[in-house]
């Protein structure tokens, strides 16, 4: 047997427990293993559960929202029963947002505090992301509306997942209309940025020097019919 896409033997996309994952659409008791799977990559890649002090937050801030906002978008990597990794998205960011603004922070608001001089450099900004929801003018929203997150545990990591799984919703995206994605990477997570370029995302925003983070993008009518 060998992988659809790449031909490599099946036993290439063994995890490093020995199983098989698989992908399926998401479901709906699958949001707490989201979240796990968001804080154990959330430090750049790795795991930030040592770094905040609301083990959901991260989560309730990165991943949950779309799940709950567009289950669709959502396809999970399963092994062994267990969710260890994901790919979430949006069609419309500013869509997204104004979803968020109205359905989602409130609630959260009343669960997590505005961020203190205590919270930690992990906790801060995403304190500040519940509490004050920011809304910046982004021009390359024109051309690149919708956006996505990609997360796997390192079991899962390495084996053609990530590929996979941008592949599904690329294709989604490119299915429901929109010309083009974008994303946030941290520059310090020089796995990921690596990948990006592997998959033919490229920067939207010339970084400035020093920058801490990228904003990378792929337009689908430069793809012509093919999504990745
Ligand atoms: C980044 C991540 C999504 C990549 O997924 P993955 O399953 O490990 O990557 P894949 O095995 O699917 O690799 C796909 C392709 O990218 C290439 N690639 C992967 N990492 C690369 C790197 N650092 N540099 C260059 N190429 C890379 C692979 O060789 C492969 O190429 P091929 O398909 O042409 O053979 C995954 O490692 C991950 O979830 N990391 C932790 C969380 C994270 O950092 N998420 C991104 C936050 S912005």
């Amino acid at each position: 047997m060998s992988d659809e896409r790449t031909g490599r033997p099946a036993a290439a996309q063994r995890s490093a427990d020995g199983g098989e994952p698989r992908l399926r659409p998401f479901a709906a008791d699958d949001l707490g293993d989201l979240r796990e799977v968001c804080l154990r990559t959330g430090d750049l890649g790795a795991d930030g559960s040592a770094l905040t002090a609301w083990p959901d937050l991260v989560g309730d801030v990165y991943a949950a929202p779309y799940a709950v906002a567009d289950p669709g978008l959502v396809t999970v990597v399963e092994l062994d029963l267990r969710v260890v990794g994901y790919v979430i998205g949006c069609r419309d960011t500013l869509a997204f947002e104004a979803w968020c603004a109205e359905h989602w922070w409130p609630a959260l608001r009343e669960r997590y505090p505005a961020p203190g001089p205590d919270a930690s450099a992990f906790d801060a900004p995403l304190l500040r992301q519940v509490h004050t929801a920011p809304v910046e003018e982004r021009p390359y929203l024109a051309t690149h509306p919708s956006h996505l997150h990609v997360d796997l545990l390192p079991v899962a990591q390495g084996l053609g997942l990530g590929r996979r799984l941008i592949d599904h919703v690329l294709g989604r995206l490119r299915d429901a209309g929109s010309p083009g994605v974008h994303l946030g990477v941290g520059a310090a997570n020089t796995r990921a940025v690596g990948f990006y370029a592997r998959l033919g995302l490229r920067p939207l925003v010339e970084p400035e020097p020093g920058a801490t983070s990228y904003v990378l993008g792929r337009s689908f009518a430069a793809d012509g019919d093919a999504p990745a």
